[in-house]
């Protein structure tokens, strides 16, 4: 029988491209919606991927992105449109019949979060639920480990320090999933959906880390000493400004670590997701960190690369500071009066205990019926 075409949206990003490349290593038709014709797409059509160059925030693009496909991965781009993303992505869905998706969600989802993107990835599942031929798969990621060298691996590498402003070193609060491992959890929903329709679920890294034993392998792997340093949010914000980040992205990430320093993403962490779904062990976090130092120039040591890190962290010290709540009253951000973080939450505490289980309240889907994967 013809394997069905899959549809990978956000495809030349962090997840999408190794969805991509491993549904094509799988033998299934991949069709990857990307923004432009550039190095990302020629790998992915070099390994065999239809390219479907477009707008995800077209529904035109996305009602052609669709066309002849029957399953699809819905990965909406960190943006102040995210929910339109999704609006859009189900409305192609419906008209072109979509039979699966594979929607990437966030573990810290819920309608009272006080980030605004982290309800609205909250809405974008309601949104599929009223789907009526379609089921999906929800990955329920947290802290990526891509997020540890987002900015911070040039002052790891030049400096030897981790800056970044979640908390006390000592205290093991993630068990970061690499790219690669939520792309084989997408992977396998996408290929069997009869078996993973309904379910969600949350791939984590082997081992609960600490900031600390996290610089360590960073240091191993750069082949320096590599510290940890815990900074005020203020330079969380500015550092993503001189890097270019809009502010409501930047916004959002500070309220994630303010989940970080809370523990909300050691709560059931590590589990075996990784190993179920796929038959192997997820990657430790010295794997990963050896493959995106191989790749990164700014991982390099070098006098002129070190001048670099200097100069970048003397205009990340002038640059203002920002207040998050004057960047969300002038985006005009959606916000709660009694927003909750997640260990405050009931209902989210609730929905995400292993031992209760998780029904989400669509009766009238059934198919649609969502139930947390029990952690290890
Ligand atoms: N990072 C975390 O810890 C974390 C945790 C849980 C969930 N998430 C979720 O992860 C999602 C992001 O996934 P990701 O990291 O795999 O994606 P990503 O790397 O941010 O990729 C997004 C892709 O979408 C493309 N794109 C943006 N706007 C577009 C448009 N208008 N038309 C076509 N393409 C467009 C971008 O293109 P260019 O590259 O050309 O700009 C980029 O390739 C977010 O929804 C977030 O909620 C993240």
């Amino acid at each position: 029988m013809a394997k069905s075409t899959i549809l990978v949206t956000s495809g030349a990003g962090n997840t999408g491209i190794p969805t991509t490349l491993q549904l094509l290593e799988k033998g299934y038709p991949v069709r990857a919606f990307v923004r432009k014709d550039d190095h990302r797409a020629k790998r992915l059509r070099d390994a065999g991927a239809d390219i479907f160059i477009g707008d995800q925030f077209s529904v035109s693009d996305m009602r052609r992105a669709m066309d002849g496909v029957q399953r699809a991965y819905h990965c909406a781009p960190a943006s102040i449109s995210a929910l339109h993303f999704g609006t859009i992505f189900a409305t192609a869905a419906k008209e072109a019949h979509i039979e699966h998706v594979v929607f990437l969600g966030q573990w810290l989802s819920g309608p009272d979060h006080p980030s605004m993107a982290t309800r609205e990835v909250w809405l974008n599942e309601e949104v599929l639920k009223l789907l009526p031929n379609t089921t999906f798969t929800v990955n329920n990621v947290g802290w990526f480990a891509q997020n540890y060298f987002i900015g911070a691996l040039e002052p790891a590498a030049q400096l030897g320090i981790l800056p970044l402003p979640l908390g006390d070193g000592d205290v093991k609060k993630n068990a970061p999933p690499s790219n690669e491992d939520i792309a084989a959890v997408n992977v396998a929903a996408l290929i069997d959906p009869e078996k993973h329709a309904g379910k969600t679920y949350r791939p984590t890294g082997p081992k609960l880390l600490s900031l600390n034993e996290i610089a360590a392998i960073m240091g191993k792997v750069l082949g320096r000493t590599v510290k940890y340093q815990n900074v005020p949010e203020s330079m969380l914000l500015k550092a993503l400004k001189v890097d270019g980040i809009p502010q409501f992205i930047s916004t959002q990430l500070a309220l994630y670590a303010d989940e970080y320093r809370r523990g909300a993403f050691a709560i059931h962490a590590p589990n075996n997701v990784v190993r179920d779904l796929t038959g192997r062990e997820p990657e430790d976090f010295e794997t990963l960190t050896r493959r995106i130092v191989a790749t990164r120039p700014e991982a390099v040591q070098t006098f002129g690369n070190k001048l670099k890190a200097i100069k970048k962290f003397m205009q990340i010290l002038l640059t203002a500071n920002i207040d998050p709540d004057v960047v969300a009253h002038e985006q005009e951000h959606v916000l709660l009066q009694s927003p909750k973080f997640v260990q405050d939450s009931q209902g989210w505490r609730k929905r995400h205990d292993p031992n209760a289980g998780y029904i989400a309240d669509a009766p009238e889907n059934t198919s649609n019926l969502v139930s947390l994967v029990r952690s290890a």
